[in-house]
């Protein structure tokens, strides 16, 4: 992560505050810093924290931190060119041609992947509108989707043939190791590649900056398997960590806060194009906890409405307790005489389907109507057994007020006594697998006046100047010493950025770093200078009496070290005069 000027400049040019609240909108000014709940990690109170004059955040619940294009590496999963070129867009800094620029091999191929997936889109949305995309036009217009949906989403046709898209793209010059890579090819029996998608609809999935990173691909034979085809994991596509739909989506849920989460990509698209346009789906899999992480970061309403058949629902309620999980909560909604979203949607239009949106049940409220819906007047052991299954819902309920709410709720509903479900919550809670507990940073091993030292070069380095009494070898902690003569060497117009600087330079250390610039120290900055002043004093004595202690302690001395003696004492008595 070498820094070069281009990088410099960016970092000068942009508002760290700015770009962080793009993701984090809850960020708020605490003091010299701006704190929110992490977008990194679930947590309830704010330890992730923002420092716009050193341009770094920090997170002390989870210890992730960096400077501004860590952060947007982080939370969109970018390399470091990807953050700078998208940075650089932002800070209206010419970045031209990454080639330009040094990047790793890694990097090189990710950006090189990310062409080639954006030239197959554009070869499969050719072929759709091409004679042998005939019939894959006519399905479309059946399933009623717009020309211009068509084209919001690249929808596009994979011919059926066996390798036309790699002959093409070949004949453009892509390899076809890289088209391995990427997922487009597919090696076969006997050695020989084709194209992994024929005959089917193409779905570009994108990433939450728009860049195609993947495909879906549906049959349009009915008989045809699988249904969908998703691409394999490749460096630039992960689906566990992939929404389908979020860039699209992403302006209506930063202004709104709503998010809606559908199955499937017939679902979003149709949402969209009816003006549904904050649904989202995962891609082919139960929701995950990455997926909640990245709902969790943006939208404070969540509904889910899954098909209203028995997967559906049971991979709602199982997405609803994911969410939970995460310290999320969320509504599940459901549409009735088994239609999907987007059927509901085309036949009953917009505004029922919001209808039905606003109808959404919290999970356990779901749930319940969904058992006295089929059963209307249970037998007492009926009723047991379905408590028994919903208070695995509410056990796993992170938030005590909203878990007694539901055992009232629950009591009521089935007529039982408040007191017996909390006895038998107990027993289902006990039962329940316990999570891991979450790995605590190792204790740091630096003296605490040491550490505070340091903390006061990191806030304010231009403290260094009066640090010239001191030695590294003055410290008797390794990395304090580390830390201070790398401190000490730094040019002085690098210095106002030291804790990136560091941050950068020791990256095993970066936490630390970043967390003694951002971790507010109490008392007034006037004091700053007195307090470094009267730290180098103390620092200055301990270490005398360190190395005293060391020279008591030999057998013998030589004149030399008589000498030392002498002098450390001396120094020791004046030391105490001072103060
Ligand atoms: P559905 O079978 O409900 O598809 O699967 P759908 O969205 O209703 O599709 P249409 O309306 O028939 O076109 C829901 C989602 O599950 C994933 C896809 O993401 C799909 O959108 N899926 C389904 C697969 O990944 N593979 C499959 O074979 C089937
Ligand atoms: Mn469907």
């Amino acid at each position: 992560m070498a820094s070069s000027p281009i990088v410099e400049l960016i970092r000068e040019k942009l508002d760290i505050i700015e770009i962080v609240r793009e993701y984090v909108p809850s960020l708020k000014r605490a003091g010299r810093n701006y704190k929110a709940n992490c977008p990194f990690h679930n947590e309830k109170t704010p330890s992730f924290t923002v420092n716009p004059d050193k341009k770094i955040f920090f997170c002390f619940g989870c210890s992730s931190g960096g400077d501004i294009f860590k952060f947007v590496m982080d939370i969109e999963g970018l390399s470091f060119p990807e953050a700078v070129r998208k940075l650089a867009l932002k800070a209206g800094v010419e970045y031209g041609d990454e080639r330009a620029h040094h990047i790793s091999p890694e990097d090189k191929e990710r950006l090189d992947l990310k062409k080639l997936m954006t030239a197959a889109a554009a070869f499969y949305h050719k072929a759709l509108f091409s004679p042998a995309g005939e019939k894959a036009r006519l399905y479309l217009g059946e399933r009623r989707l717009s020309k211009t949906t068509v084209e919001k989403f690249e929808l596009g046709w994979a011919p059926a043939g066996g390798s036309a898209m790699m002959e093409e793209l070949q004949a453009k010059g892509w390899s076809s190791d890289l088209a391995l890579k990427a997922g487009l090819i597919t090696e076969r029996e006997g050695g020989r590649v084709a194209d992994t998608f024929r005959g089917r609809i193409m779905f570009p999935i994108r990433n939450q900056s728009g860049e195609t990173i993947a495909f879906g691909g549906r049959v349009l034979d009915p008989e045809g398997i699988p249904k969908y085809l998703n691409s394999p994991e490749t460096p630039l596509f992960s689906k566990r960590k992939t929404l389908y739909g979020l860039h699209e989506a992403l302006p209506q849920i930063r202004r709104t806060g709503r998010l809606l989460l559908l199955e499937g990509y017939m679902d979003v698209i149709g949402a969209h194009q009816h003006g549904v346009d904050w649904a989202v789906a995962p891609l082919g899999t139960n929701l995950t906890l990455e997926h909640s992480g990245i709902i969790r970061r943006y939208a404070k309403d969540t509904v889910v409405m899954f098909d209203d058949d028995r997967a559906g629902i049971q991979a709602s309620v199982k997405a609803a307790e994911t969410f939970m999980e995460s310290g999320l909560y969320v509504r599940l909604a459901s549409l009735d005489n088994g239609l999907d979203p987007d059927e509901y949607l085309n036949e009953h239009g917009r505004e029922e389907f919001e209808k039905k949106l606003a109808a959404a049940a919290d999970p356990l409220d779901f749930r319940m109507n969904l058992f006295f819906k089929n059963k209307p007047s249970p037998t007492a052991q009926e009723k047991a057994q379905a408590i028994a299954l919903l208070l695995e819902t509410v056990a796993r309920q992170g938030d005590e007020i909203l878990k007694s709410e539901w055992v009232k709720n629950l009591a009521t509903r089935f007529g039982v006594e408040q007191d017996s479900v909390l006895k038998q919550l107990r027993k289902t809670a006990l039962a329940l697998p316990r999570e891991a507990p979450r790995k605590q940073a190792p204790p740091l091993a630096m003296p605490q006046m040491e550490k505070g030292y340091i903390q006061l070069l990191l806030r304010d380095p231009a403290l260094i100047e009066q640090s010239s009494a001191l030695e590294p070898e003055d410290f008797s902690s390794p990395l304090a010493r580390t830390l201070f003569a790398a401190l000490r060497a730094l040019p002085p117009e690098a210095r106002p950025k030291a804790p990136a600087a560091l941050a950068q330079q020791y990256p095993e250390h970066s936490s630390l770093v970043l967390e003694l610039a951002v971790t507010d120290l109490g008392g007034p900055d006037a004091s700053a200078g007195r307090d470094a002043a009267g730290a180098v004093r103390m620092l200055k004595r301990f270490s005398a009496e360190r190395r005293l202690k060391e020279l008591k302690a030999l057998p013998s001395m030589d004149p030399q070290q008589l000498q030392e003696y002498s002098r450390l004492m001396l120094e020791l008595k004046s030391s105490v005069k001072d103060r």
